[in-house]
């Protein structure tokens, strides 16, 4: 069959909820960390370049790429904290999968709804090396957009089936509870994150705050946890008091994002991808606390649009017009010459 040159599916936030539904969390969760791990083991093939980010008073824009050799795939995503005055979210974001050979996008998706089961299942991932054998309780603090894909990633990927709940703000604990009443889940709402963390032998913190807040303290970690920190994810902008990153001896990822932004440069980590590939170890005694570090990086981004791509079988997208595919590859001007023939010519504007 002739491939059809000119469309490149399009994923609207339409079909990605349905592709959600159709699929089911759990499943979809699954599948998705499948392909997270699956390219966190082949990491040294990628392209690593750092976000590009475009600053302004009212927030920023960056663009997240990188490139396996033969798929490229970037992520446009903006944060604006004051967009919610005007109705709209602090957070969009969209995203390309390309083919490194012809260089032609192969899909263009939404990524706001994506990244919450993207988020989930890079820390269920992330957990499933280091996290105590046969954990099942966990404590969530931060009960808000995030937290139920959180709370299922693990549930699916972990096995885990009690929850500690703990938010600032009562009514996002109570829906968070609502939410995942009918999933199976032993749910217990706490007063206060030290309560929450009691007998977790997971910590999950999923905060929003704009700023260097200390969500746990090192009095609040006993041995043998495995933390989660998502919510630290920008300089400036961390959960976690320092001491119990100087206690924890696996916090990946990056010095300038993540919570180890307040440690010295020169401060040892392990890397999770090397964990991912056997290359160092994960948990090495029942008493170490592990960090998995969150800040979100183009891989993971990379292998949720390569899972949407190879789920284009469920016809869930449309085909959007949007390379131009003229008879003879370099006649550009004939093909419009060709349209005013085809089609009536709209009204000229101004007055050429
Ligand atoms: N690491 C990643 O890849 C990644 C991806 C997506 C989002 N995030 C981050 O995760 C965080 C949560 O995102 P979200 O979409 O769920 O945000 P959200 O605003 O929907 O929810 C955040 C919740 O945290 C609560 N909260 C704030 N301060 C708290 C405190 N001191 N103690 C307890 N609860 C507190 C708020 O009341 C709110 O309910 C954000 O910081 C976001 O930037 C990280």
């Amino acid at each position: 069959m002739q491939e059809k040159l000119d469309v490149v599916p399009f994923v609207s936030v339409d079909h990605m909820m349905k592709l959600v539904l159709a699929t089911g969390v759990e499943r979809f969760l699954i599948e998705l960390a499948a392909y997270i791990e699956e390219d966190f083991r082949r990491w040294e093939c990628f392209d690593k370049t750092p976000r590009v980010a475009s600053h302004s008073a009212e927030g920023v824009i960056e663009l997240m790429p990188t490139s396996d050799g033969e798929t490229y795939g970037f992520k446009y995503v903006n944060g604006h904290p004051k967009n919610t005055r005007s109705g709209r979210q602090t957070v969009t974001a969209s995203g390309v999968l390309a083919d490194v050979g012809n260089g032609y996008p192969m899909l263009l998706t939404e990524i706001t709804i994506l990244t919450a089961p993207r988020t989930a299942a890079m820390s269920a991932v992330a957990a499933k090396y280091p996290a105590p054998n046969g954990a099942r309780t966990m404590a969530m603090i931060g009960n808000g957009a995030q937290s139920e894909f959180q709370a299922i990633a693990f549930k699916a990927i972990l096995g885990v089936d009690k929850l500690r709940l703990y938010d600032i703000d009562p009514s996002a604990t109570m829906r968070c509870q609502k939410n995942l009443a009918s999933i199976g889940f032993e749910i217990n709402a706490c007063s206060s994150s030290q309560e929450a963390v009691e007998g977790a032998e997971i910590v999950t913190t999923v905060t929003a705050d704009k700023q260097y807040a200390t969500i746990l303290t090192d009095s609040m970690i006993g041995p043998g946890v495995h933390i989660n920190a998502v919510g630290g994810d920008c300089p400036g902008k961390t959960e976690l008091h320092r001491d119990i990153l100087l206690r924890s001896e696996y916090p990946p990822q990056t010095h300038i994002e993540g919570e180890i932004q307040q440690l010295d440069r020169r401060h040892p980590v392990i890397e999770l991808w090397q964990v991912i590939a056997g290359k160092a170890p994960g948990r090495s005694g029942e008493r170490q606390i592990t960090l998995f570090d969150s800040v979100g990086i183009a891989i993971e981004d990379f292998s949720a649009l390569r899972y949407v791509r190879d789920r284009l079988d469920t016809g869930l997208y449309e085909e959007l017009d949007l390379l131009a595919n003229p008879d003879e590859p370099r006649d550009l001007f004939g093909m419009i010459l060709r349209a005013a023939k085809a089609a009536p010519m709209p009204q000229k504007i101004g007055a050429l």
